[in-house]
This record gives C-alpha cells, sequence and structure tokens, in this order.
C-alpha cells in the first residue's frame, strides 16, 4: 500500500476570516442587499444561519461532553443503565427544541414567501430581458406612451419602485442574477418567467448569468444602475430618442461604412439605415459602462478591439470579425464613441 501524507490546507486561518469578510460588501453579492426582495431572503438565511448554527452547535457541545465523561471512566462492557429521569427531561427538552427550531424556519420561510409575492401588487414597470448567448437584450415598456425601448447589456432601474422582469431566451438556458437586488430566476427557451425587484439603494451593482450556457458563460455579465426616479425617467426619455447624428466627417464615414457594409445587418442604429436584430441595439452604446457584456471598460480602444477581434476577445462570440481598411475601422469605433 503506498501511504499518502494527509493534505493540509496551508492557508493562514486569518487568510480565511478575511476572504469571508470581503464576501460581504460589494456589488455582486447576496450578503449585502440593496433590494427588497435580496433583503428579504438576506433575512431568512441569517434566520436559518442562526437556528442551523445553535443546533449544530448544542450537537458538537453533546458530544464533547460524552467523549470527556468517556475519558473518565475505566474501559469496562458496555452496560444499559436505568432510566435516569434526567436523562429523560433532558430528552424531551432536546425534541422540544429542536421542533421549535423547525417551527421558526417554516414560519420565516413562509413570512419572506408572502413578502416576495406582495410586490406582483406594486408594479409599476414593466422589462423585457432576452437572454442570448452571450449577451443580454433590454426592453422597457415606457409607462407614458407604452412603446418598447431597447437598450442591451445595461439595466437601469428606479430606486424604491417594483419593475416586473419578464425573463425569455434566444437559445439555450441562462439564469438571471444580479443578487444585491433579487434572487436568481431561470431563463428558459419558449417560457417567460418573471421576477419582481424593488431597489432600496441608489448606485452599481453587476448582474452575471447563473447557469452554464456555452463557452463564453463567464462572460455574460449585466451592468444595474439603481437610479432615483427623476433620473431614471431622464435615462428612459434619452434613451428613446434616435441616435444623434455623426458630428463630423469621419463620424459620417463610420455611419457610411456601417450602413453599407455588414454591421448594419445584424446591429440597429435607430434613426439610420443600420436595422439588424441579430446584435444589440447601438444606437447608444457609448452611454454604458462596457463593451462585449462587460468584457471590457468602454472606451474607444476596446471598441475598436472588440471590432477587429471578437474571437481572439471572446472567443465563440457570434459577433464575426469583420475585415475593414485601417481607417474605415478608424471611422466606425469614432462614430460608435459619439453615441452617447
Ligand atoms: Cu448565459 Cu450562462
Amino acid at each position: 500500500m503506498v501511504g499518502t501524507a494527509p493534505v493540509r490546507p496551508t492557508a493562514p486561518p486569518a487568510l480565511g476570516a478575511v476572504l469571508l469578510l470581503a464576501g460581504c460588501a460589494g456589488r455582486q453579492t447576496p450578503l449585502a442587499p440593496a433590494g427588497m426582495q435580496a433583503g428579504a431572503t438576506f433575512d431568512l438565511f441569517t434566520l436559518m444561519l442562526l437556528v442551523g448554527g445553535a443546533a449544530y452547535g448544542a450537537v458538537l457541545l453533546f458530544l464533547a461532553i460524552a467523549m470527556w465523561r468517556a475519558s473518565q471512566r475505566p474501559l469496562a462492557e458496555p452496560q444499559l443503565e436505568p432510566a435516569d429521569p434526567g436523562l429523560r427531561a433532558a430528552l424531551w427538552l432536546w425534541g422540544a427544541a429542536v421542533v421549535t427550531g423547525l417551527v421558526v424556519l417554516a414560519g420565516g420561510s413562509f413570512v419572506v414567501e408572502r413578502a416576495l409575492a406582495s410586490a406582483r401588487t406594486r408594479e409599476t414597470l414593466l422589462v423585457r430581458v432576452t437572454a442570448h448567448q452571450w449577451w443580454w437584450r433590454i426592453a422597457y415598456r415606457d409607462p407614458a406612451s407604452g412603446a418598447w425601448i431597447e437598450t442591451a447589456n445595461e439595466l437601469h432601474l428606479p430606486v424604491d419602485l417594483t419593475a416586473r422582469i419578464e425573463l425569455g431566451s434566444s437559445d439555450v438556458i441562462h439564469s438571471f442574477w444580479v443578487p444585491n437586488v433579487a434572487g436568481k430566476m431561470d431563463v428558459v427557451p419558449g417560457r417567460r418567467n418573471a421576477l419582481d425587484v424593488t431597489p432600496r439603494r441608489i448606485g452599481w451593482f453587476r448582474g452575471q448569468c447563473a447557469e452554464f450556457c456555452g463557452a463564453q458563460h463567464a462572460h455574460m455579465a449585466l451592468d444595474v444602475k439603481v437610479d432615483s426616479a427623476a433620473d431614471f425617467a431622464a435615462w428612459l426619455a434619452a434613451q428613446a430618442r434616435p441616435a444623434t447624428a455623426p458630428r463630423d466627417s469621419g463620424a459620417a464615414r463610420g455611419l457610411a461604412v456601417i450602413t453599407t457594409g455588414p454591421c448594419g445587418l445584424c446591429h440597429v442604429v435607430r434613426g439610420t439605415r443600420a436595422t439588424g436584430r441579430a446584435g444589440p441595439d447601438l444606437t447608444h452604446l457609448a452611454s454604458r459602462r462596457s463593451v462585449a457584456a462587460g468584457l471590457f471598460p468602454m472606451s474607444r480602444g476596446a471598441v475598436q478591439g472588440w471590432i477587429a477581434q471578437p474571437q481572439a476577445l471572446k472567443p465563440g462570440t457570434m459577433m464575426p470579425a469583420v475585415s475593414l481598411s485601417a481607417a474605415d475601422a478608424d471611422a466606425v469605433s469614432h462614430y460608435l464613441v459619439g453615441l452617447k
């Protein structure tokens, strides 16, 4: 038999504690809730941790007492002891504690379930999110006109108002997950699942596809901005407008390349002849924080690099490399970063 030394954890305990605490803050964590739904599930998690932790602690304590008592006695044949009235009472007490713990958990779970379901009555905004390999199409129904306003990869939500997010998929199963704001919901082809979200804190958060959906699953992120109601209304009004006209001859050349070349077959730039529907809406591309579903921060370099080498930057992406002359590529990226 070949002996193997037991593997010891090498990280010092202090490092573990730091990592544990680092998980309690940030823009992609369920441990720093910034929404009603995330808060309710976090409270339920805390309750389960306390009840489960108390039960686990009690079991370990009894085990330690039993081992200590056994070590104090000489080794002897085990024999049935006569029922001790103290032991009997302790067992009844333990049984009562277990039942109480289970009743508390069931009660807490019921209350949280009701709180999540009650959000349905307060919906003020309808958002359709369609998952694609590997990006998010996002459409808002304008509360005033009823028209649909489309964007991609960046979800804006008004604070303290409840939005209903209808989730659909165009290809495989994905999962919509913005942990600071709400729980997870699967996104299934041929179905429309719905998730109510009521953000409670203004700020930037990060969502992530949470169901393996192919090679670039990890690069299927979603920037989420929670705005005041007024800022949200202004943002939505800006997104509803058609693209700004090219501001100089370089941008005009970029637009011409997009509308006469292959770009416009897959992408829409509202107000121009680029009306493709396969890829993300580019009308206000430069108003977003990132390029290619969270792959890079928005910049001209990132846009130009993405157009030139999509397969090198995100292997498997549906975006094909388009062969453009250097001057055309320059003009296209110049035009695109002007689309605020
Ligand atoms: Cu989409 Cu993973």
